[in-house]
């Protein structure tokens, strides 16, 4: 019986695979564990390797997922992919010291605990050579998430966790999978109290490869905050969608000023333009945070494109056709137009959503 599963996200991590397995091969000795690692089809060939090691490593397999991105989804993912009664998050890059799996399994099962943290920030636990902007932002995710995440947890922005699979099973369904995050997912999602531990370990530099995270990363993080206060209410990708709406707004304005009043261009050109270029900007930075995950490339992203201006079409002319039935009809122009805009704006996220950005598997 397999006692121990790792869950591996992993993008690009070519150069570190055969190091970490080999490491934990030494580690985990004496202990039934195996590995799974979820790989958002990385370019350079890790899902592809991680296969050929199938005759060393039969305990070890490549979950490879196509047409997505997330780290908090790929662990889900993982974790749902394994019967292990224990299961443990690390990431492939060997910046989490897997030498301390022994303690944290042992911990776990001793102190009957949900889950059990490789901490940074506890005892003789260290952050080693992080870059120093890196540190303040994760003291800030840290700080913004704590209201959220309601437990006193020294590092809840650690990717490094084991969980006891019957905890997994009962948070699974509430969880957002959205971010890098997973830990204050969990945790955030929990049902009750969780009963964890941390256990204090060095934070590696690595050496192979780079950091993933980008600045859609902590848009991202933001979103995993709201989903998990408005989130039973409103979705997160609809607020998403309406802040790049508003900024396709700003951008016509600007663009309509510039055009208009500073180059002095024809009204009905400076019109048509900013419209324009408000649209593609808008398309774009939907395509970029709001669908990260399914982001799309290529011919999609023309195909996609086509979806979203017709749609974003029908939604205009619907506006206005809403909006002007209403004030013929008595409403004040604010509210006559607001009602319009709003109509307008589901209508645009629903069919956009469906067409556009429409989740893998209904392709
Ligand atoms: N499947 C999948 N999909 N894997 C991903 C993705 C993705 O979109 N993005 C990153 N990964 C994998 C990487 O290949 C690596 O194995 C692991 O997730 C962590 O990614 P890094 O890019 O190395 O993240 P980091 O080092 O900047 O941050 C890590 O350490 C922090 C401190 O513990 C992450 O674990 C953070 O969550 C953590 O806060
Ligand atoms: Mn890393």
């Amino acid at each position: 019986m397999i006692e121990l599963a790792l869950v591996i996200p992993t993008f690009n991590e070519r150069d570190n695979i055969e190091e970490l397995l080999g490491r934990l091969t030494t580690v985990l000795s004496g202990i039934a564990w195996e590995a799974i690692f979820v790989d958002d089809d990385s370019t350079d060939g890790t899902a592809a390797l991680i296969r050929s090691l199938n005759g060393r490593y039969p305990h070890v397999r490549a979950l490879q997922r196509i047409g997505r991105r997330g780290l908090s989804s790929a662990c889900i993912e993982g974790m749902l992919a394994t019967s292990a009664p224990y299961m443990a998050v690390m990431d492939a890059d060997l910046q989490h010291d897997e030498s301390i799996l022994p303690v944290m399994l042992n911990t776990i099962k001793a102190e009957e605990l949900d889950l059990v943290v490789g901490s940074r920030h506890v005892g003789t636990g260290s952050v080693g050579d992080f870059a120093a902007h890196r540190q303040a932002l994760s003291r800030l995710g840290k700080n913004v998430g704590r209201r959220i995440y309601k437990c006193d947890i020294q590092d809840p922005m650690s990717g490094f966790f084991m969980v006891r699979r019957t905890f997994f099973e009962k948070t699974a369904h509430r969880l957002s999978g959205i971010s890098f995050k997973i830990l204050v997912d969990l945790l955030a999602s929990a049902p009750e109290p969780v009963r964890f531990r941390e256990i204090p370990y060095r934070f590696r530099s690595r050496i192979h490869g780079e950091s993933k995270l980008d600045t859609t990363n902590l848009i991202e993080y933001l979103f995993l905050l709201a989903d998990k206060t408005v989130g039973a209410w409103v979705p997160v990708r609809f607020i998403m969608f309406s802040i790049s709406g508003l900024s396709g707004v700003v951008i016509f304005l600007a663009l309509f000023w510039a055009l208009y009043a500073r180059w002095q261009v024809t009204f009905e050109l400076a019109e048509g333009a900013s419209t324009a270029v408000a649209i593609c900007t808008n398309f774009l930075v939907n395509n970029w945070v709001t669908y990260r995950d399914r982001r799309l490339k290529g011919a999609r992203l023309i195909r996609g494109f086509l979806w979203f201006c017709l749609a974003c079409s029908i939604g205009a002319w619907g506006s206005f056709s809403i909006a002007s039935f209403g004030f013929q009809k008595g409403l004040p122009w604010q509210v006559a137009g607001l009602t319009g805009l709003i109509i307008t704006s589901v209508w645009n996220y629903g069919v956009t959503a469906a067409f556009t950005w429409r989740a893998v598997g209904r392709r």
